[in-house]
């Protein structure tokens, strides 16, 4: 034999030697890779990071170089079994990558689609599904494995700083709404991770505090929407929260992410911690016993801890292997895995259309009066306003934190007027402008490094003063007034009620001076509430003739705004949440952070327990939101589900019959009755019979969505209830049980505006399903008795 020759067999022999002895990862030897797998390498495997060999590298701040610049993180490579590192990134309003990289021209913008919030609010699923399409797309586009969203947790309480990216107070309107999202995204073949699991419902204090929470109110509502999503739209990953649930990290949670996620749901994806979220108090091995099983972004020590629990004998291997199994499970369907072609070129424009429509329908008109003897909205003779409050030139498409995305542009109500043939007054614009330049090159060189949040997103720019002379120069030019009134939010604060959820005494000023001042002269005065979560309007809404919350919108703010000011979109939004009259009207309230001043707590602070920033009772228990205020008659400014249209529907022949699953199934008939064409949202509340738990006076158990109708015609809308949605939880024999009897059904375009009624009698119904999560303190619940 030559020496080529030799030379090649050897090598030859070699090669396939170690692939004998190293399996390659497919879809079909995931046992056989776990048996060759070192226990250094399943370790490995268990904690997310960077891609050099090795855990820990580069990702520390959920923004890691390599794969994909920007993106949060990644999971470990190991070559010698063909297992590839994996990309996540953030999420929910888009993909959260870096717009532009070292050492290229290219641009990598994404789309900025509207918050949870706005999303929610369309109450259109086929929709939501359809912006799921888009930003699983943009994900596998980007070279993304799984993005981090949809944001799955309730509005406990309006001052919750992360509101915008969860989609309601109610647990069925999330549940919907984020399976719909579940499907579209991962109908591209990308996963998503749905969060924060669970109860995530303050950012103060967010990675160690305590929420006491009753068993039933947990599995009614903080549980129940995820539980939807996972049986319905099976989320290929899950994000575990940083808080505690009545004592237990969720991140360590067995009760959370194995008896109830993995048992009583059937969930067979990945538990992925939030980031960083190493605890010095929760030790590693009893995340991965728990079933969490990566723990994200890694640190070196955490992989070593595994190690040693397991030659300790504290962790079982066979743990260590359930869990690795399922990560190997969930490699070989990412892209990465498929070694999928990535473009870096999603279609962004077509995206901006469709991120468009669906702001349209998601923006909520709150008031529309009559003024000079017709409705103020949609603008009609109006060719010039005059646009007041800074936000109406520095619009806010996305809110602050992971939950920001590196958009293209954003289109403000400057431009989106003008691109609908309404101009703005020149002098105001100009001071406007000008004054947005200066404020924000002032607010860079202000920057407090701590606060890295002030990069993620668009932070809120102070109000100018707005002085009566202003106002009086501007009247005579304008056929209007617009004034926004813009509210910013984000990851790890929650709001101030003064001057966040409250009006600033500026903002205040100028309502009444504007309004004053443009009605003396007979032309009308429109607000627009540009934030993406619930604020104060009762004390200021009778000095203006129309408002209308935008939301934060995405990317196309303006033009989508423009839309339904000038009557171009008809408004279908309705409110996925309460808007109360005063914050403190919330029972939640009481036990939320009175010092929302996270930054400024000291650890003696921590160490004494602060009540509502260490821990919260949930003494509010099942009466969140509208189960509140309508059981127990309080006034609120606009309930849940309300939104006007600039048309008028009926709804009629609504009827409810059990459908011989133990379920019922639901008709009713809408029909335009008005002269524009317009969709409209018929909204299904429950009335339970009396005789098991107390229960709220009614709750929503389904809803749908017209298409378009035109003036006069109509569209009967069919929906199926099934019969555990029918159930309260019991605790006492952990069971979903309803009583035998008659369950009022209810329909209606919000809570407090029922349009038809009628009764079905249904069988006792019961679900056994795991004693878990129960609370170590005694919670003083609230109830109406
Ligand atoms: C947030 C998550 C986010 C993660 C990665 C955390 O601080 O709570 O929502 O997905 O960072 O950026």
């Amino acid at each position: 034999m030559n020496k080529k020759l030799s030379t090649m067999v050897l090598s030859l022999c070699v090669a396939s030697a170690a692939s004998a002895q190293a399996p390659q990862l497919n879809a079909h030897n995931i046992d056989q890779v776990l048996q060759a797998m070192t226990l250094e390498e399943k370790a490995q495997m268990l904690v997310g990071g960077g891609n050099d060999g090795f855990v820990g590298s580069g990702s520390m701040l959920g923004h890691q170089k390599k794969l994909v610049a920007g993106a949060a993180g990644i999971t470990v490579a190991i070559p010698r079994l063909g297992i590839p590192a994996t990309v996540v990134c953030d999420g929910p309003a888009g993909v959260h990558i870096d717009a532009h990289r070292e050492g290229t021209s290219q641009t990598f913008f994404a789309t900025g689609f509207p918050v949870g919030t706005c999303l929610a609010c369309t109450w259109n699923t086929d929709l939501v599904e359809q912006v799921g399409r888009c930003e699983g797309n943009e994900t596998l586009e980007y070279g993304c494995d799984v993005i981090l969203g949809p944001g799955m947790n309730l509005h406990r309480n309006p001052l919750c700083g992360r509101n915008f990216e969860y989609y309601s107070e109610d647990p069925i309107v999330t549940g919907m709404i984020g399976t719909a999202m579940v499907r579209g995204i991962q109908s591209q073949g990308v996963g998503v991770s749905m969060k924060h699991f669970a109860v995530n419902s303050q950012e103060s204090d967010r990675t160690r505090v305590d929420e006491r929470v009753s068993q039933r109110a947990l599995r009614e509502l903080y549980l129940r929407g995820f539980e939807m999503a996972v049986r319905e739209a099976k989320p290929w990953t899950i994000m575990s929260s940083y808080n505690k649930i009545n004592g237990v990290y969720a991140q360590g949670n067995h009760d959370l992410l194995t008896k109830v996620l993995r048992d009583d749901w059937g969930f067979k994806g990945i538990v992925m911690t939030d980031w960083i979220g190493k605890r010095a108090d929760l030790p590693v091995a009893d995340e991965v016993q728990a079933g969490n099983d990566l723990l994200m972004p890694g640190y070196p020590a955490q992989a070593e801890d595994i190690i040693k629990a397991v030659k300790e004998g504290k962790l079982d291997i066979k743990d260590v292997d359930r869990n690795v199994r399922r990560m190997l499970e969930y490699i070989v369907k990412t892209p990465r895995f498929r070694q999928y072609a990535f473009s870096n070129k999603p279609d962004l424009k077509a995206h901006a259309l469709v991120t468009r429509q669906t702001s349209t329908e998601g923006m909520v008109l709150l008031k529309n009066d009559m003024f000079n003897g017709k409705a103020v909205l949609p603008m009609e003779g109006i060719k010039r306003v005059a646009l007041f409050g800074v936000n109406s030139y520095d619009f806010m498409s996305g809110g602050l934190g992971s939950g920001c995305v590196n958009v293209p542009y954003v289109v403000d109500m400057v431009d989106g007027l003008k691109n609908a043939g309404v101009s703005t007054t020149p002098q105001l614009t100009d001071i406007y402008t000008k004054y947005v330049a200066y404020a924000k090159s002032k607010l860079k060189a202000d920057k407090n490094p701590w606060m890295w949040f002030l990069d993620q997103g668009q932070p809120k720019l102070d109000e100018i003063d707005i002085t009566e002379r202003c106002v009086e120069h501007e009247v005579p030019e304008a056929d209007a007034a617009i004034i926004t009134i813009g509210r910013q939010a984000g990851e790890g604060m929650d709001r101030n009620i003064e001057g966040e959820f409250n009006l600033t005494p500026q903002e205040k000023q100028m309502i009444s001076c504007v309004s004053s001042v443009f009605h003396q002269q007979g032309k009308p005065v429109i607000v627009v509430i540009n934030s993406g979560s619930v604020m104060e309007t009762a004390s200021w809404r009778s000095l203006v003739d129309g408002i209308l919350v935008a939301w934060q919108p995405g990317e196309e703010g303006g033009n989508a705004v423009a839309d339904v000011l000038t009557g171009k979109a008809n408004p279908s939004g309705h409110l996925t949440m309460t808007w109360p009259i005063a914050a403190t009207d919330v029972p939640s309230t009481a036990n939320f952070p009175s010092q929302p001043d996270y930054y400024g707590l000291t650890d003696a602070l921590y160490d004494h327990r602060v009540k509502g920033v260490n821990y919260t009772d949930h003494d509010e228990d099942i009466y969140v939101g509208y189960r509140y205020f309508d059981t127990f008659n309080k006034p609120v400014a606009y309930p849940f589900g309300y939104g006007l249209s600039y048309t008028t529907f009926s709804m009629s022949g609504f009827s409810a019959k059990a459908d011989g699953r133990q379920g019922v199934t639901v008709k009713v008939t809408v029909k335009n009755t008005g002269s524009r064409p317009g969709k409209q949202v018929a909204q299904v509340y429950v009335a339970s019979p009396k005789g098991g738990e107390e229960m709220p006076a009614k709750e929503l158990k389904t809803f749908a969505k017209t298409r378009m109708l035109n003036p006069g015609e109509s569209q009967t809308l069919t929906m199926s209830v099934p019969r555990r949605l029918l159930t309260s939880f019991d605790e006492a024999g952990s069971q979903w049980k309803g009583e035998a009897g008659d369950y009022t059904f209810m329909v209606g375009d919000n809570v407090e505006h029922i349009l038809g009624k009628t009764t079905v009698k249904l069988g006792a119904y019961t679900e056994k399903v795991s004693d878990a999560l129960k609370p170590q303190v005694k919670l003083n619940l609230l109830r109406k008795k």
